[in-house]
């Protein structure tokens, strides 16, 4: 029986993990812990893959521990590998796999769920009635049916997120280097990224954290935006610059903000700091603006997503202890 060391394992993972219909194949070995130097000397010699999440660090030396200890396979349960050293691993002739999609609706249907608390305030409807308070004071909403929604990356996620706003009524404009065929027959108008920003009353990100397109939302782009714009982050928190956009929620010149991601959510996300105090005064401004909606990296978290990932890691993680190779897309190394 193949083991399978797990980091980062949370009660979802392991849930999740034990229930599909390959786990019989395996002997898993769960641990709480981040994946790092310190931690590394924890993966027992038997183990053939180490399964590892975003926030643990696969660097060269703990790459190289692994391979003394024989593992043969890194598998990251996510799509994103900034957090391995891909050329390590070659050295050392550790294969690396992942999850390159997981169903992109649960991320786009996420989106959504994130502008209808924010248009239709929701959230603070839900508070209110809990405490016998009736009124309307204050929840004034408006309309998504006839709303430009302006849309950055067209691709599995961002084309889910089109096809829903669209069923909405709203007119959706989008901006990708590579436009979608199919999206531009149905509902979708192209056009340049100055363009979408101009026109937009929703501004939507869904496109990959790059060298290039780091802090796309920063002061000069706020500027070209509609005054009192709504805009929703699921992507990477790199692509906000995150004082200016508190700067314009200041000023009002963005109405609402709604972030799954932060640029320093490393720090936070995935953790329970309900009794810690939190020195990074960023995310506590932010969190104080009662236009601005934070949640924490959960866009993907769905049952069907769940699944899914489970599935993809073991099935590649079957298919190489039998000598085979998994899709290409699923390899990195
Ligand atoms: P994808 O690779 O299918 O699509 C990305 C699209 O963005 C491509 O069409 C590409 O041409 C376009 N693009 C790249 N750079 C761009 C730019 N500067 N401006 C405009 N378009 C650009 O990726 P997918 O699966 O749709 O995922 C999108 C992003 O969603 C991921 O990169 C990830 O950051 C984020 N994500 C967030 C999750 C969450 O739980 N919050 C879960 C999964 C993904």
């Amino acid at each position: 029986m193949f083991k399978v060391t797990f980091f980062s394992a949370k009660p979802y993972d392991i849930s999740f993990f034990n229930k599909n219909t390959l786990s019989d194949k395996f002997q898993f070995d769960f641990l709480e812990t981040h994946l790092g130097p310190h931690i590394v000397n924890a993966v027992d010699d038997g183990s053939f893959a180490v399964c590892a999440f975003v926030n643990d660090k696969l660097t060269s030396e703990v790459i190289g521990v692994l391979a003394k200890k024989n593992v043969k396979v890194i598998a990251l349960r996510c799509a994103g590998f900034n957090n391995v050293d891909l050329n390590a691993a070659r050295q050392y002739g550790i294969r690396v796999c992942r999850v390159p999609a997981y169903s992109p609706e649960a991320v786009a249907e996420h989106a959504v769920a994130m502008l209808l608390t924010l248009n239709r305030k929701t959230h603070k409807a839900y508070n209110r009635v809990r405490e016998q308070n009736f009124s309307l004071n204050g929840l004034l909403g408006f309309n998504l049916h006839g709303k430009t929604v302006g849309v950055i990356g067209t691709g599995k996620i961002g084309k889910a997120f089109c096809k829903i706003m669209a069923g909405f009524g709203c007119r959706v404009v989008a901006y990708d280097m590579v436009p979608d065929a199919e999206l531009a027959s149905l509902c979708v108008a192209y056009l340049s990224f100055n363009e979408v920003l101009q026109q937009a009353d929703i501004l939507s990100l869904h496109c990959p954290l790059t060298a290039e397109n780091e802090y796309l939302i920063n002061a000069d782009t706020i500027r070209m935006m509609k005054p009192g714009v709504s805009i929703i982050n699921t992507s990477r928190g790199g692509l906000i610059n995150t004082n200016d956009v508190i700067d314009a929620l200041k000023l009002g010149q963005i109405a609402y903000l709604g972030i799954d991601v932060y640029e320093q959510e490393e720090k936070l996300f995935f953790k329970d700091l309900s009794a810690n105090i939190i020195p990074d005064d960023t995310i506590q401004r932010l969190m104080s603006f009662p236009n601005v909606l934070v949640t924490g990296h959960q866009a993907f978290f769905t049952q069907e997503a769940m699944a899914q990932i489970a599935d993809v890691t073991l099935n590649s993680i079957d298919l190489l202890s039998k000598g085979s190779e998994p899709d290409a897309a699923v390899m990195l190394t």
